[in-house]
């Protein structure tokens, strides 16, 4: 075959499997069979073999390419994602629909989509190509998880149409999908996920795209990002994202008036159970861009739209035992253990009872059948005892007076309402010190959960967290359940944690009230632990939300006699112990000042401000001398005039997305 018939034969074959990718999973109605559709994709591997210039990076057989990452890079969005205000109940749907009809007058259209509970992502295109996706991050900046999302197959390389559009949707797994891969899972002694949400998260972000290819993810669409597209309102902009072949939810619905969102609301949370994945809420917009527009948005979220949480699902099940727990400060909580309960998304088998003044309000005793739910669909919590279903046979629960773990006695100190093991050297409160200073928000060292600390100090490894850093991989593969894999991996984990920044070791330490926002905090006024701990009293309130409280805790703890050994033996394993300069200090607009003036289209005020800041750049509200950029938009007022005398630059919108642009590029080739 000749390269030219090659090239026309690979593109037909390319449009069919396109063609049949789409029906199958999108519309879930396939006119051919699996192995008629594998024939097609032979033929056109077979093809690109041959012809290695046909290998076109939309082409169905590139889905699943490249090398595993070491990391993802980030990605500044082109508009910031939002969040969404929430409204838990009848009254605050009808509050939100007051304000806008403040703004607007007269019954408003709405349109209402189910809230997907999965993880938010953005996608770009260009020229009809798939070029980048990302994750949500912190609604600024996203992980760049182009290769993973390549392999979801509901996702097209290529759009029927060349055009280029910024799209955001949902990537979720269905509840059967989930299920069977815990299954699988099981089978292989792997680790299972504990709902939906979180194996769509954890495939997501696997650096090795393999992986996630081997993961049944799925895709809704929702909103449109950065486009120019000629659309007037959302189920406009969703029709059209359908007739892009792009996965829509079908389950919306114009809404005219808020009573009829109220119905649309109730309707679902009696259906939801019925749905093949799960939804938390429901999300009303309001249907006309224009409108949107004029509402506009806060820093975090747009004012045309909010989500519509369901209330927490209720179960009943039985208290079969209250023990305590031994928490890393020493407070000891009391627990009851559940008889196992699936409740919104995972089966619940312990829940907190906080203290013994609550234990007590509460009445739980041993034997109990309880109400539970999910705090904030997260902690489990017990809501009332049901009284009713008492026969006489329940036992109180009584706090013990000593520790359970180390034995020392129990003290409830004036004004606390925990007890306390005061023993520093506490097995329970050394393990959960560990499992602190490894989690996510402290120093992230993947692999050492509760398991792994737990016998890492059993074995007499780890007594503190600084021993940590003098693990060896030969010492820990003896050990059950550590092979020669994880005992690697867990050193490695191990070693990366040095170069943290200092906020992260901070809280990570356990340091009483220091939680994460106000270790950084301190950490980004001192810069290094050595200027943190010379800090007095006076100091450390001179910053702002630092109040004494915190202050105290701080100066006692390094004033505590084990606190200089400790971090003695941190410091000689090479931990860093300084922060770096904020983020975007150093950036590419290091050392200008902006001022805004008129309206953005593209960006409120907050969000262009952030966007600079992060580059490196200060906001300033008056034109001045020192003024290095006025940007305008529309009805600009007398800071333009201002801005001229001063002959400072102005730049209009497109100027300014082009300086941001750039400048957003140099940051990403930065890292
Ligand atoms: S619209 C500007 N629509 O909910 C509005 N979000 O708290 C942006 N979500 O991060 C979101 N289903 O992950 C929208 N039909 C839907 C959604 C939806 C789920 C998630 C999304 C977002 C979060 C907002």
């Amino acid at each position: 075959m000749k390269l030219e018939q090659a090239e026309q034969r690979a593109a037909q074959l390319r449009r069919e499997i396109e063609e049949h990718n789409y029906r199958y999973h999108v519309l879930d109605k396939p006119i051919i069979s699996d192995e008629q559709f594998d024939q097609l994709m032979r033929e056109l591997q077979e093809l690109e073999r041959q012809f290695p210039s046909l290998q076109t990076p939309d082409s169905p057989t590139q889905r699943v390419g490249g090398a595993p990452l070491a990391a993802f890079a980030t990605l500044v969005h082109k508009q910031p994602m939002y969040s969404l205000d929430n409204a838990f109940s009848e009254a605050e749907l009808r509050d939100f629909d007051s304000r806008i009809r403040k703004a607007s007058g007269g019954a408003i259209d709405y349109l209402c989509e189910l809230k997907m509970d999965g993880l938010a992502v953005s996608l770009q295109y260009e020229n009809g190509l798939f070029v980048r996706g990302a994750t949500r991050g912190d609604g600024v900046r996203g992980e760049d998880i182009t290769q993973n999302l390549r392999t979801i197959k509901q996702l097209p390389l290529r759009l029927p149409e060349a055009i280029t559009v910024e799209l955001r949707g949902e990537v979720y797994m269905t509840r059967r999908d989930f299920e069977m891969m815990n299954a699988a899972r099981r089978a292989k002694g792997e680790s299972e996920f504990v709902n939906p949400r979180n194996a769509a998260a954890g495939s997501l972000r696997q650096l090795d795209p393999q992986v996630t290819a081997s993961r049944p993810l799925k895709l809704f669409l929702y909103a449109l990002g950065e486009h120019n597209l000629p659309l007037q309102t959302q189920e406009e902009a969703l029709a059209y994202l359908e007739r892009l072949h792009l996965p829509v939810n079908p389950n919306r619905e114009l809404c005219r008036g808020i009573n009829a969102v109220w119905r649309y609301c109730l309707a679902w949370q009696e259906r939801r159970a019925k749905l093949p994945y799960e939804i938390d809420g429901i999300v009303v917009k309001v249907n006309s861009f224009e409108l949107q527009r004029t509402m506009g948005a806060t820093s975090r979220s747009p004012r045309w739209a909010i989500a519509y949480k369901f209330p927490a699902e209720e179960k009943t099940t039985r208290v079969l035992d209250i023990q305590v727990n031994v928490g890393r400060t020493g407070a000891i909580t009391p627990v009851a253990i559940l008889e196992p309960v699936f409740l919104s998304g995972s089966t619940v088998q312990r829940a907190s009872l906080h203290n013994e003044d609550i234990l007590a309000e509460k009445d739980v005793l041993i034997g109990d059948t309880v109400v539970v739910r999910k705090a904030g669909e997260v902690i489990p919590e017990v809501v009332r005892v049901v009284r009713e279903a008492r026969t006489g046979t329940e036992r109180q629960f009584v706090m013990p007076v000593r520790c359970p773990s180390c034995g020392a006695a129990v003290h409830r100190l004036p004004g606390e309402a925990a007890r306390r093991c005061l023993n520093p050297s506490c097995p329970a409160q050394l393990v959960e010190r560990l499992v602190h200073f490894a989690s996510r928000e402290a120093m992230d060292i993947e692999g050492l959960g509760p398991r792994v600390a737990e016998l890492l100090y059993r074995e007499g490894l780890v007594v503190d967290v600084a021993d940590l850093y003098y693990l060896q991989a030969s010492r820990l593969e003896p050990l059950e359940r550590m092979a020669e894999k994880s005992a690697a991996n867990l050193v490695a984990a191990v070693e990366k944690s040095k170069a943290n920044p200092l906020h992260r070791l901070l809280y990570g330490l356990g340091i009483r009230f220091v939680g994460a926002r106000a270790s950084r905090l301190l950490a980004e006024h001192f810069r290094t632990l050595d200027k943190l701990m010379a800090a007095d009293q006076e100091a450390l309130t001179a910053i702002p939300e630092i109040g004494p409280k915190i202050a105290e805790a701080v100066t006692a703890f390094f004033h505590a006699p084990e606190t200089a050994p400790l971090l003695e033996k941190l410091r000689a394993a090479g931990v860093n112990m300084a922060e770096p300069e904020a983020e975007g200090a150093g950036g590419i607009l290091q050392g200008k000042t902006f001022v805004f003036s008129g309206t953005l289209a593209n960006y409120t005020r907050d969000q262009a401000a952030a966007l600079v800041q992060s580059l490196g750049a200060k906001v300033s509200s008056a034109v001045s001398g020192k003024t290095s950029y006025l940007v305008v938009g529309e009805n600009p007022g007398s800071k333009l005039q201002r801005a001229r005398e001063l002959g400072v630059t102005v730049l209009s919108e497109s100027d300014f997305r082009e300086l941001v642009g750039e400048a957003e590029q140099h940051a990403a080739g930065d890292r």
